[in-house]
This record gives C-alpha cells, sequence and structure tokens, in this order.
C-alpha cells in the first residue's frame, strides 16, 4: 500500500509561486533551558526547504499536544530554522488570523514564513471527516492565498487532523516520497532482521510487531520500555503496580492476543532479563524476575540485556528501532540508549540497513553524534502504523487529492 503513485511538490513548476507546506518539526523540548533537546526532524525538513527556494513557502506545523506543558508557540522552532537558512524565516504567533494573513500575503519567493503551533487550535484535532476538515476555519481562510498544498509531514501520516487532510488539492513533499521509500525498503529486509522497540505507546509498537513477525519480516524482536512490560504481564509474569498503571488498560483488553503472540513467536522475542531502577539517585539493577518483590518503578533495561541486544544487533543486517529502551533523558537510565545506538551505527558501517523512527530514539542518535551514520525516519507513531500494514490518512490524501 505505500508503493502509491502519487505527485510530489517537485514535480510542478513552483516558481514564484506561494506554497503551503504541511510539516512534522515536533520535538523533543528542554523546558527549564527553554531549548529544543535535538532537531532531527527540523534538520529532515531543509532539503524540502532547499528544493522549494524559488516559492515563498508558509510552513504549518504542530508542537505537542494541546494541555501538555511542552504544547509552545513555534518560536524555538523557526529560530533553529533560522540558523540553517540564515535568518530567511519569519515567525507569527497566529495561525489564521489577520497578522498570519497579512503576513502570508506579503510573503516573497525565497522566504519561509512559520504559522503558530497548530495543535493551540482546538479543532485541529477534532473533525471525524476530510469534508468536515475542508469545512473549518483554517482552511477556508488560508486556502484562497496559496497554489500548492503540500503534505511533508511524514510523522503525522496516521492523524486524520485538519490541516493534514483538508486542503483542496494535496501533493507529497521530499521528506514524505523519501520515508515511503524507505518503508518499502524495510517491508522487503535484508536478512537477518532486528527490530528493537522502546519507549511508550506499547500497544502500536505490539502491533507494528505482530503484523511483521506474522510477515516474515523480524527474525529477532528485542522489546524493551512499556512493551515489554506489557508482554511480561500477558506472559503471567508479575512486574509490580508502578510498572503494570502504564500498560493496565491496554493489558485488560488484549492479554490473550498478546499472550499468543508471545507463544507463537516465542523464538523470536527476546525479553529483558533484567532491569534497572532508581533509588536515592542512582542506578541499580535486578533480574526482572525481582521487580515486583522490590516494588520499583523500571527505567532501562539492565547490563546483562544491553550485552546480549548489543551482540544480537552486531549479526543483523537490516535494524529498526523505534522508541529508547531507556528513559535516556534521565541520567540515570541513560546508559542503554547510547550503548544500543552505538551498536547500530557499527552495524551500518558493516553494511547494515539501520532505520530509527521515533523522535526520542531519533534524538539519541543525534546527541550520540551519529545521525549521519544511520537512516533516522521523522516518523514515531507513524512509521509504526504504516509498518503496522494500515491504510493511513497521508496515504488517502495523496491518493484521492492529486492537483492536475
Ligand atoms: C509524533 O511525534 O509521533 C508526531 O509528531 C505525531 O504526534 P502525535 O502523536 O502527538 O500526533
Amino acid at each position: 500500500m505505500t508503493d502509491i503513485q502519487f505527485k510530489n511538490i517537485t514535480d510542478f513548476d513552483i516558481k514564484g509561486k506561494k506554497i503551503l507546506v504541511r510539516v512534522d518539526i515536533n520535538s523533543s523540548i528542554d523546558l527549564e533551558k527553554n531549548e529544543i533537546r535535538s532537531d532531527p526532524r527540523i534538520q529532515a525538513i531543509l532539503p524540502t526547504l532547499e528544493s522549494l527556494k524559488e516559492a515563498a513557502v508558509v510552513l504549518i506545523a504542530h508542537q505537542s499536544r494541546l494541555g501538555k506543558p511542552d504544547c509552545i508557540d513555534l518560536k524555538l522552532h523557526a529560530d533553529k530554522l533560522n540558523g540553517y537558512l540564515g535568518g530567511r524565516v519569519k515567525f507569527v504567533a497566529d495561525l489564521f488570523g489577520d497578522t498570519a494573513i497579512s503576513a502570508i500575503k506579503e510573503l516573497q519567493p525565497g522566504e519561509v514564513l512559520l504559522l503558530n503551533n497548530v495543535r493551540k487550535w482546538e479543532i485541529e484535532t477534532q473533525v471525524k471527516s476530510i469534508e468536515e476538515a475542508e469545512k473549518t476555519e483554517l482552511i477556508t481562510k488560508l486556502s484562497p492565498l496559496f497554489d500548492y498544498f503540500v503534505n511533508d509531514a511524514f510523522g503525522a501520516a496516521h492523524r486524520a487532523h485538519v490541516s493534514l487532510i483538508g486542503w483542496p488539492t494535496i501533493c507529497a513533499g521530499p521528506t514524505v516520497k523519501r520515508e515511503l521509500e524507505m518503508v518499502q525498503k524495510l517491508f522487503t529486509p535484508k536478512k537477518p532482521s532486528i527490530w528493537l522497540v522502546g519507549g511508550a505507546k506499547a500497544m502500536d509498537k505490539f502491533q507494528a510487531l505482530k503484523f511483521n513477525l506474522e510477515a516474515g519480516n523480524i527474525d529477532m524482536a528485542l522489546v524493551c520500555g512499556l512493551t515489554a512490560i506489557l508482554m511480561l504481564e500477558a506472559k503471567g509474569m508479575d512486574m509490580g503496580e508502578k510498572n503494570r498503571k502504564f500498560i493496565a488498560e491496554d493489558l485488560e483488553q488484549n492479554r490473550n492476543e498478546i499472550a499468543a503472540v508471545c507463544e507463537k513467536f516465542k523464538d523470536k522475542i527476546f525479553l529483558p532479563e533484567d532491569m534497572a531502577y532508581e533509588e536515592n539517585g542512582k542506578r541499580l539493577e535486578c533480574p526482572t524476575l525481582e521487580v515486583s518483590k522490590l516494588d520499583v518503578s523500571t527505567g532501562d533495561i539492565g547490563a546483562k540485556t544491553i550485552a546480549n541486544f548489543k551482540t544480537l544487533i552486531q549479526s543483523a543486517k537490516t535494524i529498526v528501532a523505534n522508541g529508547p529502551p531507556g528513559i535516556f533523558e534521565k541520567e540515570v537510565f541513560k546508559q542503554s540508549s547510547f550503548e544500543i545506538v552505538d551498536a547500530m551505527a557499527a552495524a551500518a558501517k558493516n553494511d547494515a540497513f539501520v532505520c530509527i523512527g521515533g523522535g526520542d530514539m531519533g534524538a539519541v542518535a543525534e546527541m550520540a553524534g551519529l545521525g549521519e551514520k544511520i537512516t533516522i525516519s521523522t516518523g514515531g507513531g507513524a512509521l509504526l502504523k504504516i509498518l503496522s500494514g494500515k491504510d493511513l490518512p497521508l496515504l488517502q490524501v495523496l491518493r484521492n487529492k492529486m492537483p492536475k
């Protein structure tokens, strides 16, 4: 389903045109320092902006979710972009009000304008259909101002939100094209193929693992983070209330399905044998079997598991990683994420195709200075959904709203 024929904005004569591009530059924010931790998604759109530099480009994007502390204005993102583009990026703290509309009208070819965080407008995430999206204020007010509309937000490919689906026509951008080609590669992997999942969104990660285990695309699944807690619990292991509370609902609804997959693919699924937790600011480790007795909340895989996973990674020819194995933002839990990303970069040198998905895991690779050695997908949840064989809103609009 990812090999659909669609139009790319670079197929058109864009010179002097006004183009609206929906991008995904949702980033990990350090709120204390008021800065973007690392910016792989911002860097990922630079080729898009380069290819459109003869046009006037207006960017629309989201940051986090309404109500969350990091659902901030996009000024920091504009500053980052300006660092790369030598000051040709403007920012307005507005979306479709008079300030935004004037700035769009005045924008000249060669300039870029970033509008404010579209998730601060609550309707963005609330529509039920494309038709409903098309009637919203965002679309009716901004559409007449543009020649072309581009969806280049691969990271949000799974969201049917107004700014992603509502425009009168929609073509793909270079980021989306690049990512869809990469997905095709992962569906026909060089063997052996290893998948590592960690972080949150446990059920999404389980579904992607299940689909690709069934399809024969995964030889070894290294499972960490909340997905590991979910699978261990479904297999009947008590992981303690402090861990269980994060996955309790998913567990209740899907226990039998998860247990069946664990049993069917028991030779291919590798769960942590030891785990790390924090006590008085120190990292301590214990066998997974003892977690409930100690009644701790775990934040990383333990040293034995890290060593084992690194050895397995060395043998792989295709590596997919989605979500960090530990809570890398915390000093005591960052060990595994950096060691494992290092092992993946070493495998890449040995000719393995390595694809890291998810903002957080991409941030780890960037922080470790390995961003150039491995392919960092801009998709976290989106990559998972597309890798689960789902027909996503992005694919639907590229098929159905192609400009002439
Ligand atoms: C992501 O970070 O996965 C994308 O930007 C989509 O964000 P969302 O899960 O908040 O829709």
